[in-house]
């Protein structure tokens, strides 16, 4: 097994380390590492701002999020924070301090993001643009294809969108509004596929602008080396690369 990558953000690693597995979340604990390594990459590529989730449940994911922002940047919790029950959000803002997120790094929003409008989100970020959206909402079709409309109104040059539960047996309907939207969004690819850890802890898909593609993906190759799965993803005629802790080929000999 290839091992998981370096976040480079010291605190992401002793979260990642010590409390992931201690918030209660679905988000694999590779996909965390990998995303907020993409940060750091965008740091240097001098793409800074607000970072924003779309179903933020206990915050499991999200605390890796902010743990990985540059000094002055915030994070956004988008949720309707009411399943299973309405102490979710109490449970979210907890688990935030437990875990070293201070108030003013975050921004709680309770709200249906299938209803919200790119001003109002971009109105909680000081008006800035966003340089990653994590998706994981509501799992309908018709959700997805609301929710990515409006993390792409609201993504700055170079920002990454991030989708959940891609190829998850339970939701195959997803794939299909993620192809739809890619042909509504030519200047939208796919620039990676991290593959899923566990059933529970399932597949991401991350999206960048085109323009920024060979830029990111030149770094990708290099920095994610070890996790590199071989035969990457055919979007047709897209091509992009697979991350995964199971680098393995098929053995045909
Ligand atoms: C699978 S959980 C998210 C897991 C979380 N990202 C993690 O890392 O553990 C899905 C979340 O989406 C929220 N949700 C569902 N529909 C939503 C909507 N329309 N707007 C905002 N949040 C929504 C649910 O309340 C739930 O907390």
């Amino acid at each position: 097994m290839a091992p998981i990558p370096s976040s480079e953000h010291p605190a992401v690693e002793t979260y990642l380390a010590e409390g992931y597995h201690r918030v209660v979340g679905m988000s694999s604990r590779f996909a965390a590492a990998v995303c907020t390594r993409l940060l750091r990459l965008q740091t240097a590529e001098g793409v800074t701002g607000p970072v924003a989730e779309i179903g933020t449940f206990e915050g499991r994911f999200f605390i890796a999020l902010a743990h990985a922002l540059e000094p002055g940047e915030v994070a956004l919790a988008i949720d309707v924070f009411e399943w299973p029950d309405t102490g979710v959000k109490e449970r979210f803002e907890a688990n935030l301090l437990t875990h070293g997120i201070a108030p003013e790094r975050r921004v709680t929003i309770k709200a249906d993001a299938g209803t919200m409008a790119p001003a109002e989100l971009l109105g909680h970020a000081g008006g800035r643009k966003l340089r990653l959206v994590h998706i994981d909402g509501d799992h309908s079709r018709t959700a997805l294809t609301k929710d990515l409309e409006l993390a792409t109104a609201c993504l700055s040059d170079g920002g990454l969108i991030v989708l959940d539960d891609m190829l998850h047996p339970g939701y195959p309907t997803l794939a299909v509004a993620v192809q739809n939207y890619l042909e509504r969004h030519p200047e939208i690819v796919p620039l990676c596929i991290i593959d899923r850890e566990t059933i529970v802890a399932a597949a991401k898909f991350v999206l960048c602008h085109r323009s920024w593609f060979e830029r990111y993906q030149t770094r990708l190759l290099d920095i994610f080396k070890e996790q590199i799965w071989p035969l990457g993803a055919d979007f047709e005629p897209h091509w992009c690369p697979v991350l995964s802790l199971d680098t393995r080929l098929a053995d045909i000999t």
